[in-house]
C-alpha cells in the first residue's frame, strides 16, 4: 500500500530573510532572474514521485500568479515557519499519505535527494532527513566563552525536504510544542524515529548573500 501513497509536498516560503538583507522576502529574491520560490517549485515537479504541492506565502495573490504553471495550492503562511508548515498541511490534498516538508530557500535540490527521502519512506520508515557530515569544528559556547568541544564525526547537517508519513507529521504538528527549526524535531521530541539519507551539497539553503553567489555559480554550472 505504501508503496503506491501519493506524495504530497508542503513548501514553507513565508520567511523574510533577514539575513540575506534589505529586499523582498526571501522566497521571492531573484536568482539568475526567477525568485527562489520558482527555482524549488520547478525542482520538485521535476521529481516523478511528488504530487499535490502546498505553498505558504505572504503576498497569496502573487505567488499564486508566479507559480501558475506549476499547478500547485497557495496559502497564506504564519508568523513561524512551523505555523507555515501547519497551515500548508491544513490545505494539503487528503489524498496524500506521504508528506515532505521543503524550504523553498533550498532552491537548487537535486531531484535525487527527493527522490531518496520517498524511497525510504516508501520502504517504511516514519520520517526521514537528508543529512550531510559537518566540514567545521564545532563547539558550544557560553557568550564568547567555549564550554566544550564537539564530536564532529557525530553530528549531520539536515536539509529538506524532510519526508513522514502524514499521520507522523499531523500529530507533530498537533502536539502544541514549542517553535523548531524544523519538522524532524517534532517528531523526535515526540519520541518517534527519524531516519537518514545521504543529503546533496547542491541542496544548501540560501540564507546569506554569498549563498545567492553560490547559487549563481551552481545554475551555471548545470548549464
Ligand atoms: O528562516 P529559515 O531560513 O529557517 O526559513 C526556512 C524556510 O521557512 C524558508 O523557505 C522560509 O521562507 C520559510 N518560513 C516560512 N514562514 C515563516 C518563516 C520562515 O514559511 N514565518
Amino acid at each position: 500500500m505504501t508503496s503506491r501513497a501519493t506524495v504530497g509536498v508542503l513548501v514553507p516560503a513565508a520567511g523574510l530573510g533577514v539575513r540575506l538583507g534589505p529586499g523582498a522576502p526571501k522566497a521571492l529574491r531573484e536568482l539568475a532572474g526567477e525568485p527562489l520560490l520558482v527555482h524549488a517549485v520547478r525542482g520538485l515537479r521535476a521529481a516523478p514521485s511528488v504530487g499535490p504541492v502546498v505553498v505558504a506565502a505572504t503576498d497569496v495573490a502573487l505567488v499564486e500568479e508566479l507559480l501558475a504553471p506549476y499547478d500547485v495550492v497557495v496559502v497564506a503562511g504564519g508568523a513561524e515557519r512551523q505555523e507555515s508548515v501547519r497551515l500548508a498541511l491544513a490545505a494539503l490534498d487528503p489524498a496524500a499519505d506521504l508528506v515532505l516538508v521543503h524550504d523553498a530557500a533550498r532552491c537548487l535540490t537535486p531531484v535525487s535527494v527527493v527522490e531518496a527521502v520517498v524511497a525510504c519512506l516508501r520502504a517504511g520508515a516514519e520520517s526521514v532527513v537528508p543529512v550531510l557530515p559537518v566540514a567545521d569544528t564545532v563547539k558550544q559556547v557560553d557568550g564568547d566563552r567555549v564550554v566544550a568541544t564537539v564530536d564532529r564525526a557525530a553530528l549531520r547537517a539536515v536539509q529538506t525536504p524532510q519526508g513522514f508519513q502524514r499521520s507522523v507529521l499531523e500529530r507533530a504538528h498537533a502536539s502544541g510544542l514549542p517553535t523548531l527549526t524544523d519538522d524532524a524535531g517534532l517528531v523526535e521530541a515526540l519520541g518517534g524515529t527519524v531516519t537518514t539519507v545521504p543529503g546533496s551539497e547542491e541542496a544548501f539553503k540560501v540564507t546569506r548573500p554569498l549563498d545567492l553567489l553560490l547559487a549563481e555559480a551552481v545554475l551555471a554550472a548545470r548549464a
